[in-house]
């Protein structure tokens, strides 16, 4: 099995990458989280925006799995599936969840709406998700076919009608439970619920593919500004029931700058007009929340800890085009700043993978050097076939 991370807060660019990956897959399997991840494919031109669906999804031969370790939003995934459907028939009979994934109540999400935004969540339910999970009194996938789930809605739609007072969108969380209860029959009749060892007993290459960032992680992430999984390759062995010996090779994805969506300190935040135009060229809003990204330089102490805590084997740096035109560029490393001419191409050479600016190979020969592994995938451009392979 090979992982695929992010090394920084999310938004790393993943989705580009693990589809342009998962074709030298038979499965792509999620770990951790739930619909606060998100990115957007094309397929044949057609927009496909993947929450909780392995970006697997986008090549006919590929399974894709939904893990054990994930929080999952049944209503949501009802509507992924149909959109994912019409784009690519048949493509519902390759998804497949594990029936110990927990999932999101309307309860959950009303506590988010009511608590998230003093960390600056993404209101989808995460922590109240996984916080009944750790405590022991999480709803599985499982469990919507035992016999007293009816009770436990019951107790569910109770507990939102008395609390629903507190908030003046009261629709909204009418609608919600409406969706949930709907989704739960979707559930037991559509999907293709599987047993947790269903990844392990797999026999063919797989992927695992994470979702938000190494900073992110609620162990070793800049905590309490975090998300409630864990982010981690590591995450990926619990995450899918795998043994510790599986993992072969670690892909780390970060960004040639830094974004951060949500609070928490950010010490390399460009405040000026350099963080408004990486933000405006980047098209950094948030792909679930719509919320602008935070800019800023790229912070090396940080990555260095990331690729040694994920074990990264093989770097893959991506939007490197938004940062062509800045005059000067900075990285931070040892706390100090480091600067650096900024490049106007992002163009290789004829026939090979050298790039034709000698300042992008400064900047790409420093980052290497400082946390002395390659980058063997360099991302220039949104489009698929935008990725030099060095
Ligand atoms: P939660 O995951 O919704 O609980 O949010 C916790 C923190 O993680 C907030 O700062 C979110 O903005 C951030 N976060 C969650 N998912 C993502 C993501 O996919 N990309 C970037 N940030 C995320």
């Amino acid at each position: 099995m090979d992982v695929l991370v992010g090394l920084q807060y999310g938004d790393e660019g993943k989705g580009k990458v693990t589809d342009l990956l998962s074709e030298k897959y038979d499965m792509v399997a999620r770990y951790q989280g739930g619909n606060n991840a998100g990115h957007t494919l094309y397929h044949n031109g057609k927009k496909l925006v993947l929450n909780q669906i392995p970006s697997g999804i986008i090549h006919e031969h590929t399974i894709n799995v939904l893990g054990s370790g994930m929080v999952v939003n049944l209503f949501h995934l009802m509507n992924e599936i149909e959109n994912v459907k019409s784009i690519l028939p048949n493509s519902e009979k390759r998804i497949f969840l594990s029936e110990n994934a927990h999932i999101i109540t309307p309860l959950h999400l009303l506590e988010d709406y009511l608590q998230g935004s003093i960390i600056g969540t993404t209101l989808k339910g995460i922590g109240p998700c996984y916080r009944d999970k750790v405590y022991r009194k999480g709803i599985r996938v499982k469990d919507i076919f035992s016999d007293d789930f009816d009770i436990k809605l019951v107790e569910i739609e109770k507990k939102l009608r008395g609390n629903i007072d507190q908030i003046s969108n009261k629709s909204l969380f009418t609608e919600h439970l409406n969706n949930f209860k709907l989704s739960i029959d979707y559930a037991k009749n559509n999907l293709n619920i599987v047993e947790s060892d269903f990844v392990r007993k797999f026999d063919g290459k797989i992927l695992a593919e994470g979702a938000q960032g190494t900073m992110l992680d609620i162990e070793h992430g800049s905590y309490p500004f975090v998300t409630s999984s864990t982010t981690l390759s590591s995450g990926s062995l619990i995450g899918l029931s795998m043994p510790p010996k599986s993992i072969d090779r670690v892909y780390g994805v970060f960004k040639s700058y830094l974004t951060r969506v949500g609070n928490g300190d950010m010490i390399t935040e460009l405040n000026d007009n350099v963080g408004k135009y990486i933000q405006g060229k980047g098209a950094e809003f948030g792909a679930t929340t719509g919320r602008p990204r935070r800019c800023g330089w790229l912070n090396l102490d940080e990555l260095k800890e990331s690729v040694e805590l994920n074990g990264v084997t093989d770097l893959i740096m991506t939007k490197t085009d938004i940062l062509s035109g800045i005059k000067t560029l900075k990285i931070l490393f040892k706390n100090e700043y480091h600067e650096f001419k900024g490049w106007e191409t992002t163009e290789v050479d004829d026939n090979s993978s050298n790039f034709k600016d000698i300042n992008l190979i400064n900047y790409v020969d420093f980052i290497e050097s400082k946390l002395g592994i390659r980058i063997n995938y360099v991302s220039i451009s949104p489009e698929r076939n935008g990725i030099i392979i060095r």
